[in-house]
């Protein structure tokens, strides 16, 4: 059985005075051993949260990372800083930064490499826009997304790792996948990791659902055997995040 993670993808939001608040809301109502929770965050704010979850079981997630160990690159953070600073988690292909940043499936390998080889939970994202969805090729791309994010990486490896399925047009729109779509899709992913790799390595990797998953419609979502968690955007910035964890309760 799969424990499920539910993870809050913080955005471009929370100042180092915002976190500490936010942290001082969240931590007493989320703190729980049931499922895994995750609070990826700016980096302006890592050091903040990794103080304020020490001794509960929240673990703190970056945003991105550079696939470089140091050097000339500025503006980037690497997977050694991330790591000293306390890190466990790292989002990568996010549909925004692949977007807005133009990252491609190569740098995406080669962000997910670099977090294996320090130790950092890589949770890599895939999903379509809403005309390959009209057009009914968002397997045909999901698959392309996910080979090329695996690209040489060990069946050992790949079974750390988490994969978000996240419909570009359901983040941020409030217009979530229904619980078949999503289900569905993460179900397909699954099957793509069994064709890479094996049944046994498919069955351990954990794949979230990410797009406007609420405190209302968590419950359906997570109850899908091919749902093990959530990557939660607007609703990660509140208390309704403690809802989406004690989704079960
Ligand atoms: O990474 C999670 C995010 O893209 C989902 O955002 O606001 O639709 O929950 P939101």
């Amino acid at each position: 059985m799969r424990k499920k993670i539910i993870a809050g993808n913080w955005k471009m939001n929370m100042t180092i005075t915002e976190a500490k608040a936010l942290c001082d809301t969240l931590i007493p109502i989320a703190n729980t051993n049931e499922v895994d929770v995750v609070f990826c965050v700016p980096s302006i704010d890592i050091s903040t949260v990794v103080e304020k979850v020490k001794g509960t079981s929240i673990s703190v997630g970056a945003e991105n990372l550079y696939f470089e160990d140091k050097g000339a690159y500025t503006g980037e953070i690497s997977a050694d800083m991330l790591v000293d600073a306390g890190v466990k988690y790292v989002i990568m292909g996010h549909s925004e930064r692949r977007g807005y940043f133009h990252e491609t499936d190569t740098d995406i390998n080669k962000k997910a490499k670099k977090a294996l080889e320090k130790g950092l939970t890589p949770i890599i994202c895939c999903g379509e826009s809403l005309e390959q969805r009209e057009m009914g090729i968002y397997f045909e791309w999901i698959a392309m997304q996910i080979k090329a994010a695996f690209q040489g990486i060990s069946a050992e490896d790949a079974a750390k790792c988490v994969i978000a399925y996240e419909p570009i047009w359901a983040i941020g729109t409030g217009k979530t996948a229904t619980a078949e779509q999503a289900e569905e899709v993460c179900g397909y992913i699954r099957k793509v990791m069994e064709e890479i790799y094996n049944k046994e390595t498919a069955e351990k990797i954990r794949i979230q659902y990410g797009g406007s998953m609420n405190s209302g419609n968590c419950k359906e979502l997570l109850s899908k055997p091919n749902i093990d968690g959530g990557l939660i955007g607007g609703a990660s910035l509140k208390e309704e995040f403690a809802k989406i964890v004690h989704y079960n309760a």
